[in-house]
């Protein structure tokens, strides 16, 4: 088999090298059904314990109250973008987005098809290298929006968004969501595309509290309300079993390594060590403000061009692959989600400082 190298794509993205073997098995006859995890009838006994014990393992993690529906559904995050004004927003009524990035923007373009939209913060005047110190909500908003982690300017919210009591906030944590402990409690309602630290694309994670469900409106077609989703367990029409299988393997993966508690220090460690090489490198300067750096996604430039793509050249050379910064912010970008191992990240300042010796 050919040899794994390091994987610092942005999604999809690396998955535990464990649960990548356990699904190779599984691939073949799920335990010993003789039939494959893609071949089971998703209504079948086999299947149906299999998203049992996804949905299980998901609320365990996440500490999910039975305040909460956790949803499977398909469409992407970007499905979501539509899916959360079509249900939530009125004609005449307002919701809030706090636009920190590319994809926090998109979500706000798309409510605004269908209703009024405040911005309460915008960091777009310093392309989004900052997460905003204040927030000014308009007070009476269906919901406020936020995106917890900017997977292109690699930004990350370190604190819960000072809103009214009372306000309905929804969070778009695709490429943050079980990084680190979350109160899911404060939520309204959080979605993640699975193909950064759940699992593989097609699958979306939705959580969403049961009195949103029912405050959806009805006249959507079925397949864009929350209600018809959460009546059926995810089964209204054939869900994605591999990616809803693969995800449960993801939660168990968590699970025995500490939960979240233990996942938040695995990232703090990757992360601090890529930080501090970054802050005493001549060559190399991280582009997101100190106070807003991600812990998933690191961001970071030469300040020439050329020097940036010699650089991902070099990289790719070496079994570091996806290190190219997304087009927005140029340079370098080396997403380091929960499966992401540590000695990647140390073969990377390893690389990098053998290029600043040579370049800088
Ligand atoms: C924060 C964030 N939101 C939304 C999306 C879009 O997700 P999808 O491709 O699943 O629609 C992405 C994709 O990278 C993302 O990083």
């Amino acid at each position: 088999m050919t040899e794994r190298i390091f994987n610092f794509s942005a999604g999809p993205a690396v998955l535990p090298l464990s649960v990548l073997e356990e699904a190779r098995e599984n691939l073949l006859s799920l335990g010993n059904t003789g039939i494959g995890i893609c071949e089971h009838s998703h209504r079948g006994k086999a299947f149906v314990a299999v998203a049992e014990e996804c949905e299980a393992l998901c609320r365990e993690v996440g500490g999910i109250s039975a305040d909460y529906k956790v949803l499977f559904l398909q469409g992407g995050a970007s499905l979501q973008f539509s899916m959360i004004p079509m249900n939530f927003l009125s004609a005449d009524a307002t919701a809030d987005y706090l636009v920190t990035g590319a994809w926090a923007q998109k979500a706000q373009e798309e409510a605004v098809r269908l209703g009024k939209t405040h911005i309460a913060c915008n960091s777009a005047e310093r392309n989004h290298c900052y997460i905003p110190k204040t927030i000014s909500c308009s007070g009476s908003a269906a919901y406020v929006h936020y995106t917890s982690n900017n997977t292109i300017f690699g930004t990350q919210w370190h604190r819960f968004p000072e809103v009214a009591a009372g306000s309905t906030v929804i969070c778009d944590a695709s490429s943050d969501i079980y990084c680190r402990p979350i109160d899911v409690s404060k939520y309204g309602l959080i979605y993640a595309g699975a193909q950064k630290n759940l699992g593989p694309s097609g699958v979306t994670l939705v959580i969403i509290r049961n009195d949103l469900i029912e405050r959806g409106n009805k006249n959507l077609p079925t397949m864009l309300q929350y209600r018809t989703h959460a009546k059926n367990d995810s089964m209204y029409n054939t869900p994605p079993t591999f990616g809803i299988y693969l995800m449960g393997l993801v939660f168990k993966w968590i699970k025995a390594n500490g939960g979240l508690a233990g996942a938040e220090q695995r990232n703090r460690a990757k992360a601090g060590r890529l930080y501090a090489y970054l802050d005493q490198s001549k060559l190399f300067k991280p582009t997101a403000d100190k106070d807003s750096r991600s812990l998933m996604n690191v961001t970071f430039v030469t300040g020439n061009n050329d020097l940036d793509a010699q650089f991902v050249k070099t990289a790719t050379a070496a079994g570091l692959d996806g290190l190219k910064g997304h087009r927005d912010v140029g340079g370098m970008r080396a997403s380091i989600y929960n499966a992401f191992p540590i000695e990647g990240v140390d073969a990377l300042i390893a690389l990098m400082k053998d290029f600043e010796a040579k370049n800088g």
